[in-house]
C-alpha cells in the first residue's frame, strides 16, 4: 500500500503498509507520543539485527550524529575528516559543536572515503574521522582503523545509507568504533524520522542516552510500574530534545519485519539495471557488490557531460532522479577556496542516481532502463 503522490516515478520512496498503520494506531490509542515502549522494542530489536551491544535510538540521523560527536566532547577548533561527498547533515553535526569538518576526497571507483586522502589531512588537530558508507557501500574500513589506531583517533561511521549492509561478512554497526544509521522516510527501513546511535561501549551509550534526553539523568522511562517511577531527576550535562517518538518506533518495527525482503529486492533492481546497461559506453559504473549490501541509492556516472541532459530528458518522461551530492566544500557556510578535491568535483559533474525503492514494479524497471538506453541511442 505504498502511496502515490504523482504519476512521476519517484527516485525514492517509503514502502508502507497496513501493519505500519496499526502500530500507529496503537501508538495513537496509548496516547503517550513521547519517549516510551515502542522505543525500547526498537533498540533491542536493531540491537539484535546489528549484533551490537547498545543502540540509542533518536529523532533524525542527524541528532544521531551531533549526540555522538558531542559525547566524544569534540572542542571548538578539533577537527573531523569527511568526504565532501555526502549529505550536509554529516558536516552539520560537526559544525553544531563547533569542531571543523575538514573535506576529503573519495575513491575513483567506489566514491567512498579514500584512506590515502585522509591520511595527508591528519593533523595534531584531528579528533575524529567520519566515513560515509556513500549508497550502502562501506568504506575500506580496514585502512581507516589502521589510520584511527596509529593517530588514536575516533572514527564516527555515518551509515545513513547502509543499515543492513556487511563489510567482509560483518554487519555495519557490529564491529565499528560508534555507527549512526537514519531511518528517515527515504532509507532502507524507515520510521518516518528517526536515527539511531550503535557502539558497545557501555559509557559511552548512557552519555548518548542521556544526552537525547536534554541531559536529564534519572530512572528508566519504561519502568513496570507507573507507582516505582522515579519523578527526581538531575542534568548534569547540555542535552538535545532528540529522542525518538513511541510513534516513529512503532513504524521502524514493522519495517524491520519486513527488512530482508526490502533489501533482497533493492540488490535485485540494482543488478537488474547494473546488467541492462553494462554495455552503454558512456556510462561508467561503481565497482560495487550489491550482493552484500543494503543499497540505498542506485548511483552511475554520466561521461562527456551528458549527466543534466539525461536527467532532463528521464523528467520529461515522468522519471525522477537524483544528484547525491552537491560537495559540501561548495556550499557557502564550508566554502573554502584551498580545498581541492579532484574526484569529488569529477564526480559531481556526472552522478546521477536513477529511481531505487521497493514500490517499484518490475515493469517500471524496464521502462527506466529503456528510457535511458533510449537517451544513448538517441
Ligand atoms: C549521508 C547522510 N548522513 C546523514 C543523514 C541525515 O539523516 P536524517 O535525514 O535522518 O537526519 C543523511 C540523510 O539523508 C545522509 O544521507
Amino acid at each position: 500500500m505504498t502511496t502515490k503522490i504523482t504519476n512521476v516515478i519517484k527516485v525514492s520512496l517509503a514502502h508502507l503498509g497496513e501493519e505500519e498503520l496499526e502500530e500507529v494506531r496503537s501508538a495513537f490509542e496509548y496516547g503517550y507520543f513521547g519517549l516510551a515502549y515502542n522505543v525500547d522494542e526498537f533498540e533491542t530489536q536493531v540491537g539484535k539485527y546489528i549484533g551490537a551491544k547498545h543502540v540509542v535510538a533518536t529523532n533524525t540521523g542527524t541528532s544521531a550524529l551531533h549526540v555522538a560527536i558531542d559525547v566524544l566532547g569534540l572542542q571548538p577548533g578539533d577537527e573531523v575528516i569527511v568526504p565532501s561527498l555526502t549529505f550536509v547533515a554529516s558536516f552539520q553535526a560537526i559544525t553544531a559543536v563547533g569542531a571543523i569538518p575538514v573535506p576529503c576526497d573519495v575513491d575513483t571507483d567506489t566514491l567512498c572515503m579514500d584512506p590515502k586522502d585522509v591520511e595527508k589531512r591528519i593533523t595534531s588537530k584531528t579528533k575524529v574521522l567520519m566515513p560515509i558508507h556513500y549508497g550502502g557501500y562501506p568504506c575500506d574500513m580496514s585502512a581507516l582503523i589502521d589510520l584511527k589506531e596509529k593517530h588514536e583517533l575516533r572514527i564516527i561511521e555515518d551509515a545513513a545509507h547502509a543499515f543492513g549492509s556487511t563489510y567482509r561478512g560483518e554487519m555495519i554497526g557490529s564491529f565499528g568504533d560508534i555507527t549512526c544509521f537514519s531511518f528517515g522516510s527515504q532509507k532502507n527501513i524507515t520510521c518516518g524520522e528517526g536515527g539511531a546511535i550503535v557502539s558497545n561501549d557501555e559509557e559511552f551509550d548512557n552519555l548518548c542516552r542521556q544526552k537525547r534526553l536534554l541531559g536529564m539523568e534519572r530512572k528508566s522511562h519504561s519502568s513496570s510500574s507507573w507507582k516505582e517511577r522515579s519523578w527526581m531527576y538531575d542534568v548534569p550535562v547540555q542535552g538535545y530534545r532528540y529522542h525518538m517518538s513511541n510513534i516513529n518506533a512503532g513504524i521502524g518495527l514493522a519495517q524491520l519485519k519486513k527488512i530482508d525482503s526490502f533489501l533482497t529486492r533493492r540488490r535485485e533492481m540494482c543488478e537488474k539495471y547494473d546488467s541492462a546497461l553494462k554495455n552503454i559506453p558512456g556510462i561508467r559504473f561503481r565497482k560495487v557488490d550489491y550482493s552484500t549490501i543494503g543499497p540505498h541509492i542506485y548511483v552511475i556516472r554520466i561521461l562527456n557531460n551528458r549527466r543534466d541532459d539525461l536527467k532532463r530528458f528521464l523528467m520529461e518522461r515522468d522519471i525522477e532522479t537524483g544528484v547525491s551530492f552537491i560537495p559540501n566544500h561548495f556550499h557557502s557556510f564550508y566554502n573554502n577556496e584551498n580545498v581541492s578535491l579532484p574526484e569529488t568535483e569529477q564526480a559531481f559533474k556526472e552522478i546521477i542516481s536513477l529511481p531505487l525503492h521497493c514500490g517499484l514494479s518490475d515493469a517500471n524497471i524496464d521502462d527506466i532502463i529503456e528510457c535511458v538506453t533510449e537517451f544513448f541511442n538517441s
